[in-house]
């Protein structure tokens, strides 16, 4: 079967085709056209994604990435007139009512379109900002509603945990048969989340940031040191600047819930604490470099221990990490040590996966339609903000 998917859950417009085969068990995809739109140059600008103007650009983007991913698809075939009644395309018009820039690029570019070769559309339902998500979905039920194909809602983190398939530069992959149980550890500006796996789809959080996630927390430090959004890459480079040049650090930062006996996590306070820091100095970029790599290390001893004392509890076979600070340079060295020392099985993904992107999200819907068969009622298509796994 073919794939559409679609992912507008924060600031990044992403969409795929994917081809699927294989077996049940090892289910084989191949990628025939993929596209990001990223809106992170624009929020740089104004230091953070403020969550109307990014569904405004998702808006704006959304038409121009499909038509581009159908063409790189072999997909994309013109007519010269519209090729629906007038009752179809007023359902859509009322449809995208309140999508004002979605609305008059699909009316004007869709309805002369040719449909494509698409069984089914899978598009992110939540968690994420729910202003942007309803664009995707919204964009998901108008194509449904043209074409007469089912929708199939993602959860975004099982798109996380998902994105460790795809292999760098290459169309091809597969869902590896994996050892359970597993762990998942997700990392993103939205969530810190350690989610135990027993199979495809069954999934418990066992812990959970209470107040700002790990990313979140990259970010804001970051921002206190005058560096630009997103802080992650920003921290990391500044701490890599000061390890090369000395090896002790004046700066040490606390590191909470490390030795609490649940599987939850906080990093307010660490946050709070690098403030207090800084307010007491003089930011040059040696003093800079310095606390990124204080900050840096708090925040990844903390992950790191918790995931080591979670694959012991739950006797886990398999180590799999997913989301923005997957990215991370020394979080990945210090997984892959524990991973060799364990003998657990470590899945990360591409760099370029890490980070918001639809690829995902095919992966994950295409093992929920696996399961069901069927999509779900328009009606039922909502825009989630706080859904959990
Ligand atoms: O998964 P993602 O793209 O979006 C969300 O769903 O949140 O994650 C974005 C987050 C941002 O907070 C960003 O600062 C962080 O991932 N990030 C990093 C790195 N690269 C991105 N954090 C630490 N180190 C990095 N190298
Ligand atoms: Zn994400």
């Amino acid at each position: 079967m073919i794939i559409l998917s679609i992912e507008t859950s924060c600031d990044e417009t992403a969409l795929s085709i994917l081809k699927v085969g294989g077996s049940k068990q090892a289910p084989q995809f191949r990628i025939l056209g993929n596209n990001v739109a990223s809106q992170i140059a624009l929020h740089t600008k104004y230091g953070g994604v403020f969550p109307m103007m990014a569904k405004r650009e998702h808006g704006k983007n959304i038409v121009p990435l499909f038509l581009k991913t159908l063409k790189e698809a072999k997909l994309l075939r013109k007519s010269k007139s519209s090729l629906y009644t007038k009752t179809r395309l007023q359902k859509i018009e009322r449809l995208l009512e309140r999508e004002h820039e979605l609305g008059t690029l699909f009316l004007k570019e869709l309805p002369t379109i040719q449909i494509p070769k698409i069984d089914a559309i899978a598009v992110t339902s939540g968690p994420g900002l729910e202003p942007t998500l309803w664009v995707g979905i919204n964009f998901a039920k108008a194509l449904s509603t043209l074409w007469d194909i089912p929708v199939i809602p993602v959860n975004h983190m099982e798109g996380h945990i998902l994105s460790v398939f795809p292999e760098k530069n290459k169309k091809t992959f597969a869902v590896k048969k994996i050892k359970f149980p597993a762990l998942s550890l997700l990392v993103s500006g939205g969530h810190t989340e350690l989610v135990l796996i027993t199979d495809w789809g069954k999934y418990k959080i066992i812990g959970a940031t209470r107040d700002d996630a790990a990313g979140e927390a990259f970010d804001k430090v970051a921002r206190m040191l005058d560096l630009p959004y997103p802080g992650g890459p920003q921290i990391s480079k500044y701490a890599k600047a000061h390890r090369t040049h000395s090896t002790d650090n004046p700066f040490t930062f606390p590191r909470p819930m490390i030795n609490s006996k649940d599987f939850d996590f906080s990093f307010s306070g660490l946050k709070t604490s690098v403030l207090y820091t800084i307010q007491k100095l003089t930011l040059t970029d040696t003093i800079k470099g310095a606390i990124a790599a204080a900050f840096e290390d708090a925040t990844i001893d903390v992950l790191v221990h918790k995931t080591l004392r979670a694959i012991e509890k739950y006797k886990i076979q398999t180590l799999i990490v997913g989301g923005g600070v997957a990215a991370n340079i020394l979080f990945r060295k210090k997984l892959e040590k524990i991973a060799r020392e364990k003998k657990k099985t470590l899945y990360f993904p591409t760099k370029e996966l890490s980070t918001d992107n639809s690829l995902m999200i095919g992966i994950a819907g295409f093992m929920g339609w696996q399961k069901k068969k069927h999509g779900v009622r328009q009606s039922s298509l909502k825009a989630q903000g706080n859904l959990s796994l």
